[in-house]
């Protein structure tokens, strides 16, 4: 395996790939899809378990030694286990998972087994009726059962993912910031974005860092404790907690410059950057015998595409498809 990173147009180190394992969800959240769901592909159109793996063995002899596994969501993919064993038999250091917790329960256990080191799960609220609207249908209830098992797999650092948006949970921004008084876990408000066909989900509905900070403040001393890792994630600490509050703010405060990654859609195509759709077809070579040279050569294409930022502003009117089918 190749210890040196590969670098892109615009000297950043990309070490880090999100897979996409499925664009299928159990959920259909208010700004992520639209009411009437998404194109769905067939699923001889997905990559296959080895298809991935073999994927993940080219990316780490490029370089990258963290990867998450995205959807829709992951879980619903009935032959993730082996998938992330395979994945963690590479060598890979950070093996992450992003989920909506609805199936983790279960879950949890077996995952750490096969190699899973965390676990991130979306959580816009904590009361159950606004769940249930927020992702018409979802159930809260299995939502705090799978953070419970996955405390108990030691499935850390555990991060819970918010969409703070204006109107519908911003009232519950304290009520986040307050379990990391008592829990060890790392809370992150992510920034809303403008996705195709959930358009009512405007400017106005996105809640800028410094007001969630100003909020923040009221439960008690809040500071800057780490500027910056490796990630777009600007940490805080409330005095005397034990986990952490991140920010993630790509509109506003745009941490293009301290890019890492790339992502594969399920479709097996590199995005190299969220906000663009110049994507780069690595299905139809490896089906039809591509080398692990080409592979290679295709990794580096990508990197080499890597645009120095997206274009989306406050107020504008550009959107990303849908974000179930690229992983967020
Ligand atoms: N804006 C911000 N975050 C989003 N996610 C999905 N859609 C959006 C959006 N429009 C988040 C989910 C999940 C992560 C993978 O992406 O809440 O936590
Ligand atoms: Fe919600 Fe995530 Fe499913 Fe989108 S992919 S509908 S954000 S749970």
């Amino acid at each position: 395996m190749r210890t040196d990173i590969s670098k892109d147009t615009f000297n950043r180190q990309i070490d880090y790939l999100r897979i996409s394992i499925t664009d299928r969800c159990n959920l259909r959240c208010v700004y992520c899809v639209p009411a009437e769901g998404v194109h769905r592909f067939k699923s001889t159109e997905m990559l296959t378990n080895m298809e991935i793996v073999r994927f993940v063995r080219a990316a780490s002899r490029q370089g990258v030694t963290k990867i998450r596994i995205t959807g829709g969501e992951p879980l619903l993919r009935a032959d993730i286990l082996e998938l992330i064993e395979s994945i963690k038999e590479l060598g890979i250091r950070d093996l992450a998972i992003t989920t909506n917790g609805m199936a983790l329960a279960k879950m949890a256990g077996p995952l750490k087994k096969a190699g899973l080191d965390r676990v991130n799960i979306s959580m816009d609220t904590m009361k159950t009726d606004r769940y249930r609207l927020m992702t018409r249908g979802g159930e809260l209830g299995r939502v705090w059962e799978g953070v419970e098992e996955a405390e108990r797999a030691r499935l850390y650092l555990l991060k819970i993912n918010v969409v703070p948006i204006r109107g519908m949970n911003d009232d519950e921004v304290t009520d986040f910031a307050r379990l990391t008084m008592e829990k060890d876990w790392h809370i992150r408000f992510i920034e809303l974005m403008p996705v195709d066909h959930c358009g009512k989900w405007s400017s106005e509905a996105r809640v800028k860092k410094a007001e969630l900070v100003e909020k923040i403040s009221g439960v008690g001393k809040f500071d800057l404790f780490e500027f910056r890792g490796r990630g777009p994630s600007r940490n805080y600490r409330l005095e005397g907690a034990k986990g952490v509050i991140g920010f993630i703010s790509p509109i506003s405060e745009c941490f293009c410059q301290w890019c890492n990654r790339l992502r594969l859609t399920a479709q097996g195509r590199i995005r190299p950057c969220l906000f663009s759709d110049n994507e780069i077809d690595i299905r139809t070579p490896m089906r039809s015998g591509a080398s692990d040279e080409k592979l290679d050569q295709l990794f580096r294409q990508a990197v080499r595409l890597k645009p120095d930022g997206h274009r989306l502003r406050e107020n504008d009117s550009a959107c990303l498809p849908a974000m179930s089918a690229i992983g967020g």
